[in-house]
């Protein structure tokens, strides 16, 4: 895996099974409805999945999972352990994400977030993200809709 860009202390690197203890962690604390270990076990089987994550010294920080179907993708998870967020862990997550993604074909990248979720949805947009759609109460505890974002993956990243 590539280093980072953008903080160079960071290492960004494909998820090994080793990391689900910490993923799982940072998973439970990030989202009020976390994913099942079972889901990253499953996907991190899945070719065409790609779960990464942000260590610094051999500590895991955060993580990102996306899938990918034909030219499309999906980001499905990103999270940063609170303690470390603003350093900028979740930018170079999504920078590399994107990177992995351009690198597998895709073209269009979705994602959804709560509409609530400020941060995540100004990390988005930051990053060329936009809205392209909203689906009503997607989401659980609390029902909540969900913004649908995309980001045409350029030429010039793949
Ligand atoms: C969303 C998340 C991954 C961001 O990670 P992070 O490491 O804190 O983000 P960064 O420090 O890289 O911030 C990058 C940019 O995102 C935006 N941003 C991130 N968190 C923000 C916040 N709480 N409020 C406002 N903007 C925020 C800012 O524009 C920031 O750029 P800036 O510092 O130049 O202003 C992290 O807050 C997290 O794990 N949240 C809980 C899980 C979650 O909501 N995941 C997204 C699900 S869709």
């Amino acid at each position: 895996m590539v280093e980072s860009q953008g903080n160079a202390w960071l290492t960004v690197r494909a998820m090994r099974l080793a990391d689900l203890d910490e993923v799982m962690l940072i998973e439970r604390r990030s989202f009020s409805a976390p994913w099942e270990e079972s889901t990253f076990r499953g996907l991190m089987r899945r070719p065409s999945a790609a779960l990464l994550v942000a260590e610094v010294d051999d500590t895991l920080l955060g993580y990102s999972v996306m899938w990918f179907a034909a030219d499309e993708g999906e980001l499905g998870d990103i999270a940063v352990v609170p303690e470390r967020r603003g350093e900028g862990i979740g930018r170079t997550l999504l920078l590399e994400s994107i990177a992995v993604a351009a690198s597998r074909g895709t073209r269009s990248l979705y994602l959804e977030v709560r509409e609530s979720n400020h941060g995540a949805r100004r990390l988005y947009e930051k990053a060329g993200f936009s809205v392209v759609g909203v689906r009503k109460q997607y989401y659980n505890e609390p029902v909540e809709d969900a913004i649908v974002m995309k980001l045409d993956v350029h030429a010039e990243v793949r």
